[in-house]
């Protein structure tokens, strides 16, 4: 079959190694060039982002027959549409005669593709459709192409759909395996259906795209790079309290949360709920929403689970997804210096249309395209791409927490809320990946 996907290159074989575990010193250590080197971008691309599952979309972002988002698989350009079975489609945003892009917005809906350069058109389901002035071609070229280049795995679970370009990867959920309870807490926050997402910000930095993955899970930072975002939220409606309670979180000698390092790469960052702070996650709401979020929460799933849903987690689902208390965000890597993130509010169903609202008022004061906290860590990928340049700098340090961290008997890392805990777990999968020789 000529849709199928090629074989990829052969990955360049890098000498050394990047991380540096040492229990007995607990030390642990990345080599900058973990983040710098366009080789070991290449690497990552090859064996992480076009080898394993990547998270792509939520069912909801092509909900409708014609629905389409084109995005990127690794290197890979992709587009992923929903055809009138139902089915939700991905394939190669390449078209088949000279390799032009097929698709070139990021969602809409169609009946079919056209390719802009001379019209050949493929559909929903990639297979060719048309080719213009198809006379001039040998009568059988259309049956020997097939269509546009399949992805050959995709699945889905609780409305996220993940995708992978090798057809022999082990079933998603054995990839989810030690992470799917923590995906089940997230998923649950919307009640009788999935969620909804909506249309996202999106943000680009000039930086590697595992400083978000680390970032999404860092509790050691706020109190730096955020105190003038906190300071400014506290202006808000109820503001004083939300940057008490974030003060507290932040606090180094903290026990109001902790960290985890899951197996597979997958991480935590978590704050337990009690309803005391009366917040959904971090998001402050009116005491309505939070009464009326609360009760429909208690009515579907028993007073205990709903307070532990009210409670903040963010879980990085190794390697490209965020599930950020109740919201998605997205990493995708564009080189070894560009990185794109989209955040989508995640519409809870199930709730008064008043809890949504206050939930994405808060998403977009504090994480929004001008919002008071996001921004701010971009600025600090910026700086960090600076550094692992910098020659005399070959490491950096990952140790924090490493001499306390507990192991609970699912082989979960448990670290204070501050700790580097959940790194460690993403860096081990990943060189698991990475330094596997081949
Ligand atoms: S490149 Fe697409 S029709 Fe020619
Ligand atoms: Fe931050």
């Amino acid at each position: 079959m000529t849709d199928q996907l090629s074989p990829p290159p052969a990955p360049q074989q890098l000498d050394g190694r990047w991380v540096d575990q040492d229990p007995a010193a607990d030390r642990y250590r990345v080599r900058t060039s973990a983040y710098s080197d366009p080789a070991v971008f290449d690497l990552e691309m090859s064996r992480i982002f076009e080898s394993t599952w990547v998270y792509v979309c939520h069912e909801s972002e092509v909900a409708k027959a014609g629905d389409f988002k084109s995005t990127w698989l690794g290197r890979q350009p992709i587009i992923a549409a929903r055809d009138r079975t139902g089915a939700i489609n991905m394939m190669l945003n390449v078209c088949r005669h000279r390799g032009n892009a097929v698709c070139r917005t990021e969602t809409g809906n169609t009946v079919i593709f056209q390719c802009p350069y001379h019209g050949w058109s493929y559909g929903l389901d990639g297979k060719l459709a048309g080719i213009t002035d198809r006379n001039r071609y040998p009568s059988d070229l259309a049956k020997q192409i097939g269509g546009l280049v399949r992805v050959p795995r995709v699945e889905s679970y609780r409305g996220l759909v993940f995708a992978s370009l090798n057809p022999d990867v082990p079933e998603l959920r054995e990839h989810l395996g030690p992470v799917l309870p923590y995906i089940d807490h997230w998923a649950d926050g919307s009640i009788g259906a999935e969620y909804v997402a909506r249309t996202p910000h999106k943000f680009a930095y000039p930086g590697n795209w595992k400083f978000q993955a680390e970032n999404s899970l860092d509790g050691y930072h706020g109190r730096f790079v955020h105190e003038s975002g906190f300071a400014a939220l506290a202006h808000e409606p109820g503001g004083t309290e939300v940057a008490a309670d974030k003060h507290e979180f932040m606090a180094f000698d903290s026990k109001a949360g902790l960290t985890r390092g899951i197996p597979g790469g997958h991480g935590t960052l978590e704050s337990p709920g009690s309803g005391l702070n009366r917040q959904i996650g971090v998001a402050k709401v009116s005491d309505r929403s939070f009464d009326d979020y609360h009760a429909a929460l208690s009515e579907a799933y028993g007073a205990e689970r709903a307070l532990s849903l009210l409670g903040s987690r963010h879980v990085l689902v190794f390697p490209n997804l965020v599930l950020m208390d109740l919201n998605i965000r997205t990493i995708t890597p564009i080189s070894v210096d560009r990185t794109l993130v989209h955040s989508f509010f995640a519409e809870a169903q199930g709730v008064p249309a008043h809890v949504n609202n206050e939930r994405l008022h808060d998403l977009q004061v504090r994480l929004g395209t001008t919002g008071f906290v996001g921004l701010d860590d971009l600025e600090m990928f910026g700086g960090n791409q600076t550094g692992v340049h910098a020659r005399g700098m070959e490491w950096i340090e990952l140790s924090r927490g490493l001499p306390t961290e507990q192991v609970n008997e699912a082989g979960e890392h448990i670290g204070a809320a501050s700790d580097e805990t959940p790194f460690r777990a993403f860096w081990t999968q990943w060189a698991a990946l990475l330094e596997s020789e081949v």
